[in-house]
């Protein structure tokens, strides 16, 4: 026994060494090729994948940033990601650079598995995400506006009508009314009351991606390596493949109830209307036409209800802005006579700088979302990132970040009307009318911040979300007071907007007199019941 293995032994440690030596050669040749922004140290195979708190990443990478600079690499399992922490560095590479940096890191169970490489929101740069994004922008962009305004008009009376009700539950009031929106937006169907049936199915799948996309909750999208092994021992396979049929089902089903509704001409005009009209959709194949959908419904809801929470929050806070807020609307609607309208909005610069402040304020994509680099690129001749680099914009650290605002903790919305403030428009003293540089930056939702993301993965729906939020916003102020409850101060650098279940903290919405209570009545009583 012993003999016949003897002579293989050399053999065997020859092979192993030949492969340390070429795998440390390649090593060094690697290291030697590429340079990455210097970053906190990490442990073999994992990398810095457990210093990387799973949940509210904002305040880590922002300590991490005013260590390291504008720039700071981690490495998670193989994968290097380098945070992007200034403007200036964001303009330079996710926007200057838009075409190499526009990727996603593969997600072989979140995109591959699970949603068939139909979802939008991971899916790689190609052409089929270029066709795909070149649809939704044509209808999602400002020129239709006229098309969802009506959407959005109803439900935010509806909004304020629940939240006069029940201001307790202003959290469920902001959930429905996100919801509704969006349905309505891309299905031109309303929730009226909670969801249920399809409706409902249709938002859990929105969380079931959602807890897919958690960092850990699928190892194989971490650990590529895992996707390696032979199907029969992929342990997530099965489970994944469910989740693709049963979405594919929801979405079917909604999209039928659709094309009976529009021939039964019961369908206002809506995202879906127009794009199954559109003759380029067909070539988009029958599961990516039916994700489409899911994904706007998905990216489109939980974003607008969670800006609103934080502008509640910022609300109750500090009432400083709310009074000039309410000032600015009671001198264009009059005093409870009636609730501010889209076509005010011209009239009313201060609740677009109340918006955009909404946005800025407390980004709840924290560190951004990642953009996959697809070729090597050098920067500043210092640095050189490989095909494959995942970069993110540092969104949290840049937005409360000194450097590039001032006083950047405080809900300021004059930052955004005094070009003095944030150090755009002529610099001189003009009223905003006057100044256009002022007025551009106002005027543009993506402007001034980067919670729409960068570059050519920027936010889709970027403008129907900057709509949600303003007129919710202005009905909502013009409306009500809000105080933080006795006891309870919230903490707005640690609140929990992603939870939907519960109020993600405690606040008191008092409407502002008895006559804002009767047009709040009205106006609720017009629209509870609608259906369409
Ligand atoms: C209300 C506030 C909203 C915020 C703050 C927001 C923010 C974002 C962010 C940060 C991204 C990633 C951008 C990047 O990777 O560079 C994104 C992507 C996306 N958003 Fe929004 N969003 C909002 C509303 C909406 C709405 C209302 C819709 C649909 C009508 C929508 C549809 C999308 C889609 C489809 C993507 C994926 C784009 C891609 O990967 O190519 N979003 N959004």
């Amino acid at each position: 026994m012993a003999s016949s293995t003897v002579p293989f032994l050399p053999t065997i440690l020859l092979a192993v060494a030949i492969l340390v030596v070429t795998k440390l050669w390649s090593n060094y040749q690697w290291h030697r090729k590429y340079k990455f922004p210097p970053g906190p140290k990490g442990v073999p195979f994992f990398g810095n994948m457990f210093q990387m708190p799973p949940y509210h990443q904002g305040p880590w990478a922002k300590k991490m940033a005013e260590k390291y600079g504008e720039m700071f690499t981690i490495k998670v399992a193989d994968n290097n990601w380098v945070f992007l922490n200034s403007s200036r560095v964001v303009n330079d590479l996710l926007e200057k650079r838009s075409a190499i940096y526009s990727s996603r890191p593969p997600m072989p169970y979140a995109s591959s598995l699970m949603s068939g490489n139909c979802r939008v929101v991971v899916q790689p740069y190609g052409p089929q995400w270029r066709a795909l994004r070149k649809i939704m922008h044509s209808i999602l962009n400002i020129k239709n506006a006229p098309t969802f305004a009506p959407f959005q008009d109803l439900e935010s009376k509806q909004l304020v009508y629940e939240v006069l009700q029940k201001p307790d539950m202003w959290w469920k009031a902001n959930q429905r009314f996100a919801n509704s929106v969006i349905m309505s937006v891309v299905f031109g169907k309303r929730i009226p009351d909670k969801e249920e049936g399809n409706i409902r199915e249709l938002f859990n799948t929105s969380q079931e991606f959602i807890m897919a996309l958690q960092p850990g909750a699928n190892l194989v999208d971490t650990f590529y390596v895992l996707d390696k092994i032979p199907k029969p021992l992929k342990w997530w396979r099965g489970r994944g493949e469910r989740a693709f049929k049963r979405l594919l089902k929801v979405y079917s089903t909604e999209v039928e109830d659709l094309k009976r509704r529009m021939s039964e001409g019961k369908c206002p005009p809506c995202f879906a209307t127009k794009f199954l009209d559109n003759p380029e959709t067909e070539k988009l194949g029958h599961a990516q036409m039916l994700f489409a959908l899911g994904s706007l419904m998905e990216a489109g809801s939980d974003t607008s209800r969670m800006t609103l929470s934080q502008i509640i929050a910022a609300a109750a806070t500090d009432s400083r802005w709310v009074k000039n807020a309410q000032e600015e609307l009671d001198r264009v609607c009059g005093y409870a006579a009636r609730l501010p309208e889209f076509t005010d909005r011209p009239k009313l610069p201060y609740l677009s700088a109340v918006a955009k402040e909404g946005f800025r304020w407390r980004p709840f994509a924290e560190i951004g979302m990642p953009h996959m680099l697809i070729k090597d690129d050098v920067y500043e001749g210092r640095y050189r990132f490989p095909v494959g680099t995942i970069v993110t914009w540092n969104s949290w650290s840049i937005a409360l970040s000194e450097d590039e605002h001032q006083d950047p903790l405080r809900f300021w919305p004059e930052r955004w009307l005094d070009p003095f403030i944030e150090g755009f428009g002529t610099k001189e003293r003009k009223e905003i009318g006057e100044d256009e540089g002022a007025r551009k930056a106002l005027e543009d939702p993506l402007n001034g911040h980067w919670s729409f993301g960068a570059g050519r993965r920027v936010c889709t729906g970027y403008h129907v979300g900057d709509t949600n939020v303003w007129i919710a916003a202005a009905r909502l102020l013009y409306c009500f007071d809000f105080q933080e409850v006795k006891g309870k101060p919230i903490d707005t650098m640690n609140m929990n907007v992603a939870e939907h279940r519960a109020a993600p903290f405690e606040v008191r919405i008092k409407v502002r007199s008895k006559q804002h209570r009767a047009l709040v009545e009205r106006v609720g009583g017009e629209v509870i019941g609608v259906r369409y």
